[in-house]
């Protein structure tokens, strides 16, 4: 199953995302707490731009369901949030870890069942 919509941007946001399950498993074993930094920089300032990106894109398609996908959107960005404050305030890194990879699992699974029905709307 491809995940791509064939909106260049979107897809190579989205492969990004795919890509930042392998640098958690880098800074994972590198167990060192700036190693967490660059992912959290990544989410903080690429996925939410992204987020903003999209739901303007899926206005102008007139996406299905536009409201509980914005919803899920702002999930994803408390989580991040959330995330933030916890590596700034110098919590362990395990559960830093966990909530990055419980974060990156729901974006994927985001991208492949939802962002994915873009393929085929047109621009109106
Ligand atoms: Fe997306
Ligand atoms: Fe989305």
């Amino acid at each position: 199953m491809s995940d791509k919509i064939n909106i260049p941007s979107i897809d190579n946001h989205h492969g990004d995302v795919f890509k930042l399950t392998h640098l958690l498993d880098e800074a994972i074993a590198k167990n060192s707490r700036e190693a967490f930094g660059p992912i959290i920089e990544f989410l903080s300032i690429h996925c939410v731009n992204h987020f903003n990106e999209e739901e303007e894109l899926m206005r102008t398609m007139n996406f299905p369901d536009l409201k509980s996908h914005e919803i899920e959107h702002q999930r994803f960005t408390n989580k991040i949030k959330q995330i933030k404050k916890m590596y700034d305030e110098n919590l362990h890194t395990t559960h830093i870890a966990y909530g990055i990879r419980q974060l990156i699992d729901a974006m994927i699974f985001h991208v492949q069942h939802i962002d994915i029905k873009m393929k085929g709307l047109k621009n109106e």
